[in-house]
């Protein structure tokens, strides 16, 4: 039994195999084969290279389950079908290598020249209509309809697999953040080890959510509080308010790559002071609430608009300094965490604690989890971002088919993309 786990497209698209008859893993984020860091196209790359290894699978797994258009990522927005597809014949006429030609401004006479080779496509110019009519109803509010985004996802994943899905298996759908907490505890050392641990989740955004906890002892699961996203609009931006979102927007008021260069602001903000006032204010945006007895994040809506636009942004920066300014946002994201943690774990008693989601790549915040939470032992899933997420999601699959997946990880560690030999290495080298 072959079961595949895929983000097949945006920020962190990855495949992972899990071979159960020759009990082995493979994974892979598409960035690493395609050399375009953080990229938010498709799985393309990872399949032209590793054909062999991806081909007839029993069952194709997805980390997202929610179709309704409510989360701004083109993960599960049925729009991406378009997008993703005239992106791909402009890739295959650019032929970008790196993150900065994709971002390169063109000159009339690049631009002359690629509408030249783009004019005898006629698909070009249909997905590129579609795209852009489909996207003013989107940002219009007025495709919020399952149906349509359901359709087009799907449409979008049976192309990509086309060659190597010869069974013509649908894709089974599964909720963003369990995938990333299943993640987390199926590859930690509590599942082999058969404890159990609590799993604390954070990302930007999947399936209406950005954070989680829950609570797992083998192959038992149970939800105890989940914090949903708001959708916000500034400077005619629509913006998911989360705690990764907050983080992001200091990322990209100081200049770096918004959901790429945060670790930047983590080794600024060690030489900084967080500022008082700024603090307050965030801390007024988004709180700590008890909702039906649920610790959870909550959030003002109003607040956030008011005070993340770029101006107030921008003044900030140059009112406190990039060092304090990177220590606020800092400073803010430890509080808010360990404070949630403090009061959502039990408060008798020093628990296990699994941590998944793009959020606790921020490894100053988790040693301040560590150091100030109720915490036994601690487990910090590698492929922490939306790669882990489709891992999670092959597991999920794998256990609703009864598989061992305990055997299968059994002596794993986490480096399974593909292997090089000595000999090939050498072979490389030579070359250059
Ligand atoms: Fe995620």
């Amino acid at each position: 039994m072959k079961v595949i786990g895929s983000k097949f497209w945006g920020q962190d698209s990855s495949l992972c195999v899990l071979d159960f008859e020759k009990n082995e893993i493979f994974s892979v984020n598409a960035d690493r084969v395609s050399r375009i860091k953080k990229d938010n196209f498709d799985i393309s790359a990872i399949l032209s290279e590793f054909n062999n290894q991806i081909i007839d699978p029993d069952v194709i797994a997805s980390p997202f389950n929610t179709f309704d258009g409510h989360d701004t990522c083109l993960e599960n927005k049925g729009t991406s079908y378009f997008w993703l597809n005239f992106q791909k014949i402009l890739r295959k006429i650019e032929k970008p290598k790196y993150y900065s030609d994709l971002k390169k401004k063109k000159s009339i006479f690049k631009k002359i020249l690629i509408f030249f080779y783009i004019l005898p496509n006629i698909k070009f110019f249909y997905h590129y209509f579609f795209w852009k009519y489909y996207m003013k109803k989107y940002l219009n509010g007025k495709l919020n309809v399952k149906k349509f985004h359901l359709k087009y996802c799907t449409k979008y994943i049976q192309k990509l697999l086309k060659k190597i899905n010869k069974k013509k298996i649908n894709p089974i759908f599964y909720d963003h953040h369990t995938s990333h907490s299943a993640s987390a505890y199926y590859l930690s050392n509590f599942f082999k080890n058969n404890e159990e641990s609590y799993v604390f989740t954070l990302d930007q955004q999947g399936d209406h959510t950005f954070s989680t906890l829950f609570y797992f002892n083998d192959l038992y699961k149970k939800e105890l509080s989940r914090s949903f996203t708001k959708r916000a609009k500034i400077d005619n931006t629509i913006h998911i308010i989360s705690i990764a979102t907050v983080y992001s927007l200091f990322t990209k008021t100081l200049g770096f790559r918004e959901n790429c260069d945060e670790g930047k602001v983590e080794a600024l903000a060690a030489y900084g002071k967080p500022d008082e006032e700024t603090l307050n204010k965030l801390n007024n945006i988004i709180f700590l609430a008890n909702k039906d007895k649920k610790i959870v994040f909550d959030n003002n809506k109003e607040k956030f608009i008011e005070f993340f636009n770029k101006k107030n942004l921008e003044l900030l920066l140059k009112k406190i300094g990039n060092k304090n300014f990177s220590s606020t946002v800092q400073t803010w994201l430890e509080n808010i965490v360990v404070n949630y943690l403090n009061k959502a774990l039990p408060p008798d008693k020093k628990v296990n604690l699994c941590l998944a989601g793009g959020v606790v790549a921020n490894v100053i915040l988790n040693h301040k989890i560590y150091e100030k939470c109720k915490v036994n032992k601690i487990y910090i899933c590698p492929p922490m971002g939306d790669e882990g997420a489709a891992l999670g999601s092959a597991f999920l699959a794998s256990i609703e088919k009864k598989l061992d997946i305990k055997k299968l990880l059994k002596n794993s560690m986490p480096y399974w993309g593909p292997s090089y030999t000595k000999e090939m290495t050498l072979e490389i080298l030579k070359k250059k």
